[in-house]
């Protein structure tokens, strides 16, 4: 079987404009907050307001969040830094995350929302960064962000795993993405999936999801099978062998029920069942 998974970037000068316009979105709606809040402007300056650039405030949530007494937030915040700095496609992603939670979570029509609170969207930019310090040999420093995400957030990316952009990993308690697995652009997660072995292969012995796959809550999918584009995986379902592209599986073990109405149902969250109305 072809297993096409697309994680590459679409640099289209369009998509360029529409991510410049999120960061000046991003402070209005922190201003807007503040002014209803007063009170949280003690978060919200430090974390947004006192930043010049995207960069510098998504720096500053995430050292927010995971700094500990033996990592400060000065020294998480230089490392996001430099991570975006080296590799800015990092943060092309957090932006094309922040507009995959808006568009794609019913309860979510703020971009700010995700930004600020959201550990589906900050674990899995702790993850980029993880995945930096990963591919550039710094796997000590790597493997230790992965450790505090994991305990502060309840979400376990091995730093090798590969996730494209446009990622939703919606309310995101107990996410497990094992070392080799892929994950496609645009793929939507519900809380307490696993992208896992089956714990029979080694090497090359997790998922690969292609792009626009909807995946349910509580849903493992297991061993090194093939998810085509924009399936449906159901929730609580255990996943143990390839899925065609635009097909419908679930149960235990998970089996085809259906085809998508939808093309790319991560994209919508359809949920629903099909009526045929
Ligand atoms: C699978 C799902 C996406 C629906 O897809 P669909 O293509 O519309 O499938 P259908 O609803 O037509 O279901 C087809 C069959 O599979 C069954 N089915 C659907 N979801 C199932 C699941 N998770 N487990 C077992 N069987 C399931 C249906 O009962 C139906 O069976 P039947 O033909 O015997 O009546 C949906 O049921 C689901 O699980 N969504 C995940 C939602 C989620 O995680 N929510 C958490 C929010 S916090």
């Amino acid at each position: 079987m072809n297993r096409p998974v697309d994680i590459s970037y679409d640099t289209s000068p369009k998509l360029s404009a529409q991510l410049a316009q999120l960061w000046p979105l991003l402070q209005r709606e922190v201003q807007e907050e503040i002014t209803r809040e007063p009170i949280l402007s003690e978060f919200l300056m430090p974390t947004v307001l006192d930043h010049s650039t995207f960069n510098g405030a998504l720096s500053a949530v995430l050292a927010q969040k995971l700094s500990c007494p033996t990592l400060s937030q000065l020294s998480l915040r230089k490392l996001c830094l430099e991570s975006y700095e080296a590799d800015p496609t990092i943060v092309t992603s957090a932006l094309l995350d922040l507009i995959a939670v808006t568009e794609r979570d019913p309860a979510c029509k703020r971009i700010s929302v995700p930004f600020l609170y959201y550990k589906g969207f900050q674990g899995l930019q702790l993850y980029r960064i993880a995945n930096w310090l990963w591919k550039n040999n710094r796997r000590a420093l790597a493997r230790y962000i992965q450790s505090r995400v994991s305990e502060v957030f309840a979400i376990d990316i091995h730093p090798a795993a590969k996730v494209g952009n446009g990622i939703l990993i919606d309310h995101a308690t107990s996410i497990v993405i094992g070392e080799t697995a892929v994950v496609g652009n645009n793929v939507s997660m519900l809380h307490e999936v696993t992208l896992g072995g089956t714990g029979k292969e080694t090497g090359d012995r997790h998922p690969k999801i292609a792009g626009g796959v909807l995946i349910g809550a509580g849903a493992k999918v297991l061993g090194n099978v093939y998810v085509g584009e924009g399936a449906k995986i159901g929730a609580g379902s255990v996943v143990l062998n390839d899925v065609t592209a635009h097909c419908t599986v679930a149960g235990v073990p998970a089996i085809p029920v259906g085809q998508c109405g939808s093309v790319l149902p991560a994209h919508d969250m359809d949920h629903s069942l099909e009526t045929g109305e």
